[in-house]
């Protein structure tokens, strides 16, 4: 059995904050609601000029650094997003021209907040059979371009920005354990962007008047439910297939949807708020890029350090949802 490992972490975060206070002032909300209800307190917006490739490019950039490795050393790159850049070419097509990759081939996975669990099971898996040595997956969303403004239970929870690491066959560093992914298709409708695909005329005046290109939550209190308990079946499935209990896990990286969910979370594996990794105060939920941004600031931080057993999982739209566990 082959011995894959992330060799490096990297992330970017726009410098824009968008604080609970700048909402107010436009939509009939508070702090104290967002705050008691989320756990956010404030979001990075990109600058109008950035696309999501402009972000995804420098987490990669310090993804490669941190890994020792150059753009022509990458030969597969996979996007996990949900606000490419355009829907034809792919986002990670514009990825690979920017980050000059010449020797990559490139690709979207689109599995919503789950998608950078997503994408690396499949480069995990592209390695371990020896169609691809050096992969870089990256995660990257500017969330705020697709939410409407004018829906108070579900603007005031999203943010930008992206993360990316760098996968090998190695003897050392970071060893990918697992990854389990998993969907169920029947709950698509409660999580969507109903307009913009070939359901209707991907875009005209009747579709912009309703607001079909916007990123719709329906009944988000139900798939509140659903999240608690797929984060926690994600988990104990990463960890008995490796043999270990919850207990054994040093740092749990979630996919930062809600704080309450995550308390939820905890509350059904029996284990500590402390070994959960936040960062949904900061940034709210960036979707896919939430995990390997938190990744990374763990990492850099030292929260993550040599021999750590670190559990990441994450569950979104789709319904998606898995968990990769990594011995550190
Ligand atoms: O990342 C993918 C996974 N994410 C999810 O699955 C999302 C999961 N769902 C959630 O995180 C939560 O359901 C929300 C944060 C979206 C909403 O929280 P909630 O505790 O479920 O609130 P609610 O929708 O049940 O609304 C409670 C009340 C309502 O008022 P009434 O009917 O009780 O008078 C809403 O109108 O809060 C009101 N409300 C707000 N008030 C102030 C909803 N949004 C807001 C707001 N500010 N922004």
């Amino acid at each position: 059995m082959k011995r894959i490992g992330i060799i490096g972490t990297g992330s970017y975060l726009p410098e824009k904050v968008m604080t609970n206070f700048d909402i107010e002032k436009f939509l009939d909300t508070s702090d104290e609601w967002i705050f008691t209800r989320t756990g956010i307190k404030e979001r990075r917006i990109a600058d109008e000029k950035q696309a999501t490739s402009d972000l995804c490019k420098v987490a990669a950039e310090r993804a490669m650094d941190a890994a020792g490795v150059k753009p022509d050393d990458i030969d597969l790159l996979i996007l996990a997003t949900i606000t490419p850049d355009t829907h034809c070419p792919a986002g990670s097509n514009w990825l690979e021209a920017k980050l000059q990759c010449h020797h990559a081939v490139s690709f979207d996975i689109t599995a919503a907040c789950s998608g950078f669990i997503f994408a690396l099971h499949v480069a995990d898996r592209m390695i371990r059979c020896g169609t691809n040595k050096k992969a870089l997956v990256v995660a990257g969303e500017i969330m705020t371009r697709v939410v409407n403004w004018k829906e108070r239970e579900s603007c005031i929870l999203w943010g930008d920005g992206a993360g990316a690491v760098v996968i090998t066959e190695t003897g050392a560093g970071a060893e990918i354990l697992s990854t389990h992914i998993h969907t169920d298709g029947a709950g698509g409708d409660t999580l969507l962007m109903p307009g913009g695909g070939s359901k209707t005329t991907p875009i005209s005046y009747a579709s912009v008047d309703q607001g079909l290109h916007f990123l719709k939550m329906i009944e988000a209190n139900k798939s509140f439910k659903v999240a608690v308990n797929r984060f926690s079946e994600a988990c104990e499935e990463a960890v008995a297939a490796n043999g270990y209990a919850i207990d054994d896990v040093d740092v749990i990286i979630p996919h930062q949807a809600n704080l309450r969910i995550l308390q939820g979370m905890a509350k059904k594996l029996k284990t500590p708020m402390e070994k959960i990794y936040m960062t949904i105060e900061k940034y709210g939920n960036i979707s896919s890029a939430t995990v390997p941004i938190a990744l990374d600031e763990a990492v850099r931080n030292g929260t993550i350090a040599k021999d750590r057993l670190v559990l990441l999982t994450a569950f979104g739209g789709g319904l998606t949802w898995g968990s990769s566990l990594i011995r550190w």
